[in-house]
C-alpha cells in the first residue's frame, strides 16, 4: 500500500488542481469511523459531504453490492432493469410526486429539473423561461446549476452564465414578489442551504414561494440534495414546512455512496419531457437502484429517522452549550444530521485541530463549522465529538484573545 506521502505527491503531479484537500488519506471505514493509511481512527461527522448516511461498510449495503455485481451492474437506459421502476415507485410514493428521473450526481439532477421547467414554461409561452434562485445558494458545478448558484466565488471565471436567472435574498417575500412575473417558469431553492452555511428558509417564505409559483403557473423546485433523504429526521426536508414542491432534487446518500441522483416531479410538469428530450448513459442502473432501495429499506428497518431526530436534538443541545460557553461561538443552526456552529473567527484552525485529534468536520463560508454526521450516530459518539470540539474551541478562543491583545498593544 502507498504511504500518505506517496499518495499526496502522485495526486499533486497528475490531478487537475481542483481540491484543497485536508491532510488525510482514508483507507477504510466501519460504521461511524474511518481509518487513515496508517491505521489511525477518526470519528466521521462529515460522511463524505453528506453521502455516507449509513456510515461505512454497512453489512446490508455490502451484501447487496456484492450480489448485484455478480448479476449485472449496468444495462443503459435502452433497456428495462428490475430496480429502476421499483425505486421510482418508492420515491414517488414517499414524496407524493409522480415521476422520477435518475442521474449520476446532484448537479445533473438540477440540470434535468431545469430542462423540465423550461420545457413546461415554453409550452405556455416562448418567453416563459426565467428561473428565480436565492442568494447564497449552491446547486452544483455544471453550467446550468452554476447559473442558479447565488455565490459569485463559484461563478467567477466562467462567464457567460446561462441567461434568465434572477436572484432574491432568502426569506425576503417582498423581493420574491417583485421578481415574479409571467416570464418566470420556476423558483428553485434549498429548504436548508447547505454549502451556504446551514441557513434555513422560513415556512412563511416557502408558503409565499408556493403561492407565487401557483399564481404564475411556475414550478417550485426544492433542491434537497444535501438536506433530503433523512438528514433532517424526515425523509424529505419539505415535510417539516408543510409546503410541497412540484419538483424535488435528491442525490448524496441515495445509493449509500454509489453515484446516484434523481429529480421527482408532478405529472403536470413531468409530461413535458418526452422520449429524446433528456437522458443519461449511467443514471438509474440496476446496481445503484438496487442499493438505493436497500438504503431506503434500512432507514425504515433500523428506525433511523427517529434516531436522527433524537440524537440530532442531543447534538444541538451540546452545540448550544458551546454558544453559552465560548465568545467565538455565536449561533447553532440546522436540525438532525445537518447542523452548524457559527463562529465569529475563521473556522479552519478548529477544523484542523479536530482532524488532528480524530474528528472529521468541515468549514463552510469561512466561519461556519458544518456537521453532516451519519444517521447511525449515538449519544456516546456525540459526547466524543463534542469533547474534541470543546478542546479546539477553547484553544481557538485563547488564540483569538491573544491576537486581539497584541493588536491593541501595537
Ligand atoms: C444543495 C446541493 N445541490 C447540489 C449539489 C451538487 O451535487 P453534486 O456534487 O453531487 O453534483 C450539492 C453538493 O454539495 C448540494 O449541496
Amino acid at each position: 500500500m502507498s504511504s500518505y506521502q506517496e499518495i499526496v505527491e502522485r495526486e499533486q503531479k497528475y490531478l487537475l488542481n481542483t481540491y484543497a484537500r485536508y491532510p488525510l488519506a482514508i483507507a477504510r471505514g466501519k460504521g461511524v469511523y474511518v481509518y487513515d493509511v496508517d491505521g489511525k481512527r477518526y470519528l466521521d461527522f462529515l460522511t463524505g459531504l453528506g453521502v455516507n448516511a449509513l456510515g461505512h461498510a454497512h453489512p446490508r449495503i455490502v451484501k447487496v453490492i456484492r450480489d448485484q455485481a455478480t448479476k449485472v451492474i449496468h444495462v443503459s437506459n435502452l433497456y428495462y432493469n428490475e430496480y429502476q421502476g421499483l425505486l421510482a415507485q418508492k420515491l414517488c410514493t414517499a414524496s407524493g410526486l409522480d415521476r422520477a428521473f435518475f442521474s449520476n450526481s446532484g448537479t445533473e439532477a438540477i440540470e434535468g429539473a431545469l430542462k423540465l421547467v423550461r420545457a413546461a414554461g415554453h409550452a405556455i409561452s416562448p418567453e416563459k423561461s426565467i428561473v428565480i434562485a436565492l442568494d447564497n445558494s449552491f446547486h452544483g458545478r455544471t453550467m446550468g446549476a452554476l447559473a442558479l448558484t447565488g455565490q459569485p466565488k463559484y461563478r467567477k471565471d466562467f462567464d457567460p452564465m446561462l441567461e434568465g436567472v434572477r436572484f432574491v435574498p432568502r426569506n425576503d417575500v417582498e423581493a420574491l414578489c417583485n421578481a415574479m412575473d409571467d416570464k418566470v417558469c420556476a423558483i428553485v431553492l434549498e429548504p436548508i442551504q447547505g454549502e451556504g452555511g446551514i441557513q434555513e428558509t422560513t415556512p412563511e417564505f416557502l408558503q409565499a414561494c408556493r403561492a407565487m409559483a401557483d399564481q404564475k403557473r411556475a414550478a417550485l423546485i426544492f433542491d434537497e440534495i444535501q438536506c433530503g433523504l433523512g438528514r433532517t429526521g424526515r425523509l424529505f426536508a419539505f415535510e417539516h414546512f408543510g409546503v410541497k414542491p412540484d419538483v424535488v432534487c435528491i442525490a448524496k446518500p441515495l445509493a449509500a455512496g454509489l453515484p446516484l441522483g434523481a429529480f421527482l416531479a408532478t405529472e403536470k410538469f413531468a409530461q413535458h419531457i418526452t422520449p429524446g428530450k433528456h437522458g443519461t448513459t449511467f443514471g438509474g442502473g440496476p446496481l445503484t437502484c438496487r442499493v438505493a432501495l436497500e438504503y431506503l429499506a434500512i432507514l425504515e428497518d433500523e428506525n433511523l429517522l427517529e434516531r436522527v431526530r433524537r440524537v440530532g436534538a442531543y447534538f444541538s443541545q451540546k452545540l448550544r452549550e458551546f454558544v453559552d460557553r465560548f465568545e467565538i461561538a455565536t449561533e447553532v443552526r440546522g436540525v438532525g444530521a445537518i447542523q452548524a456552529l457559527q463562529l465569529n473567527i475563521p473556522g479552519k484552525p478548529v477544523m484542523d485541530g479536530a482532524l488532528a485529534n480524530g474528528l472529521l468536520i468541515n468549514v463552510t463560508q469561512d466561519n461556519v463549522l458544518r456537521f453532516l454526521p451519519p444517521f447511525l450516530l449515538e449519544e456516546k459518539h456525540v459526547d466524543r465529538g463534542v469533547r474534541i470540539l470543546k478542546k479546539q474551541l477553547a484553544a481557538a478562543q485563547k488564540q483569538a484573545k491573544a491576537e486581539k491583545k497584541a493588536a491593541v498593544k501595537a
